[in-house]
């Protein structure tokens, strides 16, 4: 068994390789001086059970992703699972105006027709795995390992930024055993939006906002001043994706104590692994 590791997800592909006791394939990847790319797998895959780990974001990397699937395919391989640790365009799911394109639903017909397996984690919209029409694709949740640390650095509260995602928030504090909750918005007139805790005092508590992704971190943003003003000691953020658009983990380090982000994403953050629950899922 091998895992061929994308250059995006280096580290996450030396986890789950450890996970799956299979051996991390040699991959060159380099581009050219027009920016193409070029990749090569230093391995012999003939009969072997391999895994491909590349996150789709940014755009470069679902090109490699994409030579990554064909130089595979070119062996004879036993089979391939494709993992896609954070599925880019993910939130381009419907059709919002005329004439758009379901962006996820676009990466999800390319990515399957050289795979025979899929497996991405907390995925945005939950209708993607539905357009794996000719792979088996599989959604990982990333709360446990998300739970099992934030046990370890001590949060009181798991407080989730709106209601949409109250159902996350509440398995993290699970695992966490503590209450969950979630920020209530009420707006007070055109310029002031206020969020409150629905129905927990926050006070004097150490508190932990959970969301699927942070982008331009103005969602935890907000939601930190709001807590502070409601007397939180201590706000800490954690995200499965961690996106940090352009300043947005300048900003988030001003709002926050801490914030924690998984290995879908690699950048500074990252000190969660979502490899035990791929490979979980990979021997499902
Ligand atoms: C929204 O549905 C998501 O769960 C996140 O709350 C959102 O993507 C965060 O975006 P931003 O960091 O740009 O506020």
């Amino acid at each position: 068994m091998f895992v061929v590791g994308g250059s995006a997800s280096q580290r996450l592909s030396k986890d789950l390789a450890r996970c799956l006791k299979a051996r991390q394939a040699k991959v060159e990847v380099k581009r050219f001086p027009d920016e193409e790319c070029y990749v090569r797998i230093d391995e012999d895959l003939d009969g072997e059970d391999v895994f491909i780990v590349q996150t789709s974001w940014p755009d470069k990397n679902i090109v490699e992703l994409f030579l990554l699937q064909d130089a595979v395919r070119d062996f004879e391989v036993a089979s391939l699972t494709t993992v896609v640790p954070y599925f880019g365009y993910a939130r381009q799911d419907k059709q919002f105006k005329p004439g758009e394109p379901i962006s996820a639903r676009a990466l999800a017909r390319l990515i399957q027709t050289q795979t025979d397996d899929f497996i991405t984690v907390d995925v945005h919209a939950p209708t993607v795995i539905d357009w794996f029409e000719k792979a088996a694709a599989k959604n990982v949740m990333a709360y446990p390992e998300i739970g099992r640390f934030l046990k370890g650095v001590g949060v009181q509260v798991i407080l989730s930024p709106d209601e949409g995602r109250w159902d996350n928030a509440k398995r993290v504090a699970d695992v966490v055993g503590c209450d969950a909750d979630y920020l209530e918005k009420e707006r007070i007139d055109g310029n002031t939006v206020i969020m409150t805790p629905k129905n927990l005092d926050v006070k004097g508590k150490s508190v932990a906002i959970v969301d699927d992704i942070i982008s331009t971190g103005n969602t935890i943003v907000k939601a930190a001043e709001q807590l502070r003003k409601h007397g939180a000691r201590k706000v800490v953020a954690a995200c499965t994706h961690g996106v940090f658009a352009g300043n947005a983990l300048e900003r988030l380090r001003g709002a926050c104590d801490e914030i924690y982000s998984t290995d879908t994403i690699e950048n500074p953050t990252t000190c969660i692994s979502v490899a035990p629950q791929i490979a979980r899922m990979a021997k499902d």
